[in-house]
C-alpha cells in the first residue's frame, strides 16, 4: 500500500512523499513544524482532498509536539488559523481541522499531544477504511472488463492510502472486473500523468496516458465505459467541485451516454452548502500554465488564468460512491439520509 503521509513517533517528524518529484524520483520530506507542513500543502507536495486534510492535522500535532519558544495553545491557534488558509477548495481541510480543534477543546493540558496524535492517526486510518469501501460499493456499477476514464489523482496519493476514484478502480480490479483506465493527463500539474500512472503501474492495472482533448472523441467511438472521478467538495444537492476539467468530461459523458461517477468520502460532502456556487474555487498562480517544470513555454508577456477546480452540477452525475452506499439521484434526499 502507498502510504504518502506517516508520522515518526520516535522523532515527531511528519514524512510526506513529495508528489511533485514523482514518478521520476521517490524523496521523503521530513517536516518538524506546523509552517512547513503549511507551505507543503500550498506547494503540493501533498495534495488531493482526504490527504491535505489529514496532513493538516499532522502539523497540529507537530504545533504542540514541536511548540519552539511558544506557549503550546497559543502555537496551535496560529497553527489552526495557518493551515487553514492553505487551499480552499478541498473540504475535507476544514473538516479535518474542526476534528483536532475539538480533541483540543477536549484534552487537558498533559495528555495533548497524545490525544491530538490519537485523532490524526483515527482520521488517517478511517479515511482509508472508507476507500475501501468506496471500492467495494463502486465496483458493483462497473461491468467485466471496464475501460474507465479517469482525471487527476484521486488515488492512494490523494489519500490515507488507497484512493477514492482509483480506490473504486481497484476494487474493480479486487473483484476480478480486469479494468482498463484511460488516463487524463491533468491540465496544468499533470496529476494524470506522472500520479496516476505511477500508482496504475504500483498496482498493475493497465492503463494509457491521454491528452484532455481526447476524452470526447475516445466516448464516440465506444472506448469509455464509465467516467470515475474523486471529488474536493460537494455541496448538499451534490454539485461537485473538483479538478478543472471535470465539468466538461461530465458534458461528454452526457452526450455520449456515458455513466460519470463521483467517488469521494462523506468527510468531502459539504453540508453547509446548498449548492455547488457557494464552493470557493482556488486561483492558483499563473506560472503553472505558462512554464512546464520551470521552463518557459508562453510568449514573454502572456497571461494566464489558473482556476485549480470546476464545479460539475449534479444533473450530470449519475451516481456519488460513498464508503456508507452509493447515492443516486435526486442527490439531495440521498446525501442527507447518508448521514443519518
Ligand atoms: O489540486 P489537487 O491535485 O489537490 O486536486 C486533486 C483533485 O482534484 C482530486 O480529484 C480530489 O482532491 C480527490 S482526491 C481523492
Amino acid at each position: 500500500m502507498i502510504e504518502p503521509i506517516r508520522y515518526d513517533r520516535e522523532t515527531d517528524k511528519l514524512l510526506l512523499i513529495d508528489q511533485r518529484k514523482l514518478p521520476l524520483k521517490h524523496e521523503v520530506l521530513e517536516l518538524t513544524n506546523y509552517k512547513d507542513v503549511a507551505r507543503a500543502i500550498e506547494n503540493m507536495v501533498v495534495r488531493g482532498a482526504p490527504a491535505i486534510g489529514i496532513t493538516a492535522s499532522y502539523g497540529l500535532v507537530l504545533s504542540v509536539a514541536n511548540p519552539g519558544s511558544k506557549d503550546r495553545k497559543e502555537n496551535f491557534r496560529a497553527a489552526r488559523e495557518r493551515l487553514g488558509e492553505t487551499r480552499p477548495t478541498a473540504v475535507n481541510l476544514f473538516w479535518a481541522l474542526d476534528r483536532m480543534e475539538e480533541t483540543f477543546r477536549r484534552s487537558k493540558g498533559k495528555g495533548l499531544k497524545g490525544s491530538l496524535l490519537e485523532e490524526a492517526e483515527r482520521i488517517k486510518q478511517e479515511d482509508i477504511r472508507a476507500n475501501r469501501e468506496m471500492g467495494k460499493n463502486g465496483a458493483q456499477l462497473l461491468k467485466d472488463e471496464p475501460q474507465i476514464l479517469t482525471h487527476c489523482n484521486a488515488g492512494g496519493l490523494a489519500t490515507g492510502g488507497y484512493g477514492t476514484a482509483l480506490g473504486v478502480i481497484r476494487g474493480a480490479l479486487e473483484a476480478g472486473l480486469e479494468p482498463f483506465v484511460w488516463v487524463d493527463e491533468t491540465r496544468p500539474r499533470l496529476q494524470g500523468a506522472k500520479l496516476t500512472a505511477w500508482e496504475l503501474k504500483q498496482v498493475g492495472i493497465p492503463f494509457k496516458i491521454i491528452v484532455e482533448g481526447a476524452a470526447p472523441s475516445l466516448m464516440a467511438r465506444g472506448k469509455v465505459d464509465a467516467v470515475v472521478t474523486g471529488a474536493d467538495r460537494i455541496a448538499a444537492n451534490g454539485d461537485t467541485a473538483n479538478k478543472i476539467g471535470t465539468y466538461g468530461l461530465a458534458l461528454d459523458a452526457e452526450a455520449h451516454g456515458v455513466p460519470f461517477y463521483v467517488a469521494a468520502p462523506l468527510s468531502t460532502i459539504d453540508l453547509d452548502l446548498e449548492k455547488g456556487q457557494g464552493i470557493p474555487i482556488e486561483e492558483r498562480k499563473e506560472a503553472e500554465v505558462l512554464e512546464l517544470e520551470g521552463t518557459r513555454l508562453a510568449p514573454e508577456g502572456a497571461k494566464a488564468y489558473n482556476p485549480a477546480f470546476d464545479v460539475t452540477p449534479a444533473n450530470l452525475i449519475d451516481h456519488i460512491i460513498t464508503e456508507r452506499k452509493v447515492l443516486s439521484p435526486p442527490f439531495e434526499e440521498e446525501i442527507a439520509s447518508a448521514f443519518d
